[in-house]
């Protein structure tokens, strides 16, 4: 519209002039994602954040991605338009808890999602997120006993794919847990022909009959994004966020593409107007910082992480 073109053209203005990229979330609203530089999941941000020549990042997401960009890049100011977007599954576990788990299991690994605080990310040794938990788990010593967290679902489906023995937290996130087998179920019934791709946060991916499932495949949003280029499919139901549908239909014109829900939306994902977008960049808004007692810690694991990837 006539509005989001005088929006956009203030923003790439700011942008300029402060030497700021935008980075988005594949779940923001589709006019954000339209106006991001780089458009990814939690682990590509994340190497943006590290790799960005930009003096200032403005992250289109939820907080702990903005967090975890402020922790990689301390010399960087990392903005967040809108500071009130949190994340279920980051709020589901603290500090003390994994503090405490520790003392009871000495010598024990903790590896939390990236959907973490910074405190939590100070008491945790290897961080992943959907694209590459598999990987770190199975490089992981065996005879150590493992607290994975905070997503029940991730962890119980890690677990089931690498017969890995591990404490597993009981966090979930809530537009992922309404996701289930039962659900899934009924959209392979209803659309024969389609592939289905479901994010591993979701509650499905702890039920064997679906991970065999000949036409379902588990991948992180990249992992999810990239699928239909080497498929010869036409119709792909997508179980996780429904916004993800913007890039996938802008990627794959020829294709057709089937939420599983429209109903279970990030709703703090969807905080991010381009208003607060443009009043970021104008009045440098609001910034993200992390006290380096606490970012010394946490920047361990994250590079653990990286030096997977
Ligand atoms: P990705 O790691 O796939 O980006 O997922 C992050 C997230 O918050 C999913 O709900
Ligand atoms: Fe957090 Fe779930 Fe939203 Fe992802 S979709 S940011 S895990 S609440």
């Amino acid at each position: 519209s006539g509005q989001h073109e005088a929006l956009y053209r203030e923003i790439e203005e700011l942008k300029a002039k402060r030497n700021a990229v935008i980075l988005a979330h594949y779940y923001q609203r589709p006019e954000i994602q339209q106006i991001a530089d780089y458009l990814g999941d939690s682990l590509g941000l994340s190497q943006q954040a590290a790799n960005t020549k930009a003096d200032v990042i403005v992250f289109c997401g939820v907080h702990f991605m903005a967090e975890t960009a402020a922790i990689i890049s301390p010399e960087k100011k990392v903005l967040i338009p809108t500071p009130n977007a949190g994340c279920t599954l980051a709020e589901s576990v603290t500090a003390a808890g994994l503090a405490t788990w520790k003392k009871y299991h000495p010598g024990g690994l903790v590896v939390s999602y990236v959907n973490t605080t910074a405190e939590v990310k100070a008491e945790t040794d290897y961080c992943v997120t959907s694209a590459n938990a598999l990987k770190v788990v199975e490089a992981l010593p065996k005879d150590v006993p493992m607290l994975f967290g905070p997503d029940k679902h991730l962890g119980e489906y890690i677990r089931k794919v690498t017969g890995r023995e591990m404490d597993i937290w009981q966090g979930d996130c809530y537009v992922h847990r309404y996701i289930t087998s039962e659900l899934v179920q009924k959209y392979l019934h209803d659309y024969p022909a389609a592939d289905m791709l479901i994010h591993p946060e979701s509650a499905a991916c702890t039920d064997e009959d679906i991970l065999k499932h000949p036409r379902c495949f588990v991948g992180s949003t990249t992992g999810i994004m990239k699928h239909p280029e080497h498929s010869s499919k036409d119709t792909f139901v997508i179980a996780t966020e429904p916004d993800t549908l913007a890039e996938l239909c802008r990627k794959y014109p020829d294709k057709t593409f089937i939420p599983i829900s429209t109903e279970h939306c990030c709703e703090y994902m969807k905080l991010t107007s381009l208003e607060d977008l443009r009043n970021a960049l104008l009045y440098e808004q609001h910034e993200v910082r992390v006290p380096e007692n606490i970012r010394s810690k946490a920047i361990l694991p994250i590079e653990r992480m990286l030096h997977f990837s």
